[in-house]
């Protein structure tokens, strides 16, 4: 079976699909900084390699026969980005050292997480022909990415899908929990398990059915499988993953108390610059191209999300 080279692989996607690779029986090899991810959610049977993006990857690619790289190394905090360009600026070196080496060892398969960052503030249902135009420097280095990768294909034959996530969540049987909480999944964990006092939406006069901002959450279980597909798809190109349907803000914290059967304390705060009233994926693509549909709903994420918080605080 073909060994995969996934980078990330500590993070909280990349250890899942770690682990889903495995079980599909490919070998695996991981290449993590460990700046946010943890060693002990790698699978042990994946080969590990601590190592920086932009770091000499030779000895990964000369003491392992890759067939295929799986990219979700990144660093992904949009506010940040804003304050420390040079440290997201490692999105873009750290991509091209990958693919320098993967030119080096004849490696022509590339999967790379991208973002609906790469959108800025386009709104509604977004297919991947709408304006690419990033509001942050993190959707910047994602869009330059994709660009990047597609030009190596060109020049080198190199076959790519840069997949472009909505927003991510549930758990994938790890018992994952976000060591540093910026989104609002893993901010009403934190509230339920009583790290934190309460949940702020942010805003409540948005033109939406509720006033609070739609978003389109998609499970990390379902976001890994895709990625499987897109190993073996001969197609090159950018492909949304979401599941085409909007949940509220606060329909989230509603679902959320009643699902789990507990109240999430929540207040209304400003709105916050940059935030587009509703974001959700046309997911039309990945099922023609990858023949893939989302399977978990919005009340399983909460419920796997909760189960890994429960049992990791
Ligand atoms: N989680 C989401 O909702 C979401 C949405 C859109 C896109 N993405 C993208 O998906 C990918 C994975 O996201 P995640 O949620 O698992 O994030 P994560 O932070 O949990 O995982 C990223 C991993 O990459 C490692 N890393 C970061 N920079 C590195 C570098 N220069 N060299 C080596 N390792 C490095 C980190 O230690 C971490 O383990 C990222 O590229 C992110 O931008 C995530």
């Amino acid at each position: 079976m073909a060994t995969i080279l996934v980078t990330g692989g500590a993070g909280f996607i990349g250890s899942v699909a770690v682990k889903t690779l495995l079980s599909n029986g490919y070998s695996v090899v991981v290449v993590d900084n460990l700046s946010k991810g943890k060693k002990d959610l790698v699978d042990s049977k994946a080969k590990f390699y601590e190592l920086d993006l932009v770091d000499d990857l030779s000895k990964v690619f000369e003491e392992n026969k890759i067939d295929a790289v799986i990219h979700f190394a990144a660093y992904k905090a949009v506010e940040e980005s804003m304050e420390n360009a040079v440290k997201y600026s490692s999105n873009i070196t750290g991509t091209i050292n990958l693919l320098n080496r993967m030119v080096e060892h004849n490696v022509k398969k590339i999967i790379f997480s991208s973002s609906a960052a790469v959108y800025g503030e386009e709104k509604g249902v977004i297919s991947e022909d709408n304006e690419t135009n990033p509001c942050n420097y993190y959707g910047f280095t994602k869009l330059e990415c994709e660009k990047i990768i597609e030009w190596y294909g060109k020049v080198y034959g190199i076959g790519y899908v840069s997949l472009r996530y909505f927003n991510v969540a549930g758990d994938g049987g790890l018992k994952y929990m976000d060591p540093d909480a910026k989104n609002i999944f893993p901010i009403i964990m934190e509230v339920l398990v009583g790290k934190r006092e309460k949940v702020v939406v942010f805003g409540n006069d948005y033109d939406t059915r509720d006033g609070t901002c739609i978003r389109d959450y998609i499970d990390v279980t379902d976001l890994v499988k895709a990625h499987i597909l897109a190993l073996d798809v001969d197609y090159n190109g950018v492909i949304n993953l979401g599941t085409s349907k909007g949940v509220s803000v606060k329909e989230l914290v509603d679902w959320t108390s009643e699902v789990i059967g507990k109240q999430v304390p929540f207040e209304y705060g400003d709105r916050r610059a940059g935030d587009p009233p509703t974001l959700i994926a046309s997911n039309e693509k990945a099922l023609k191209v990858l023949n893939w549909k989302p399977e978990r709903s919005v009340k399983d994420m909460i419920k796997s999300t909760y189960d890994a918080y429960k049992q990791r605080v």
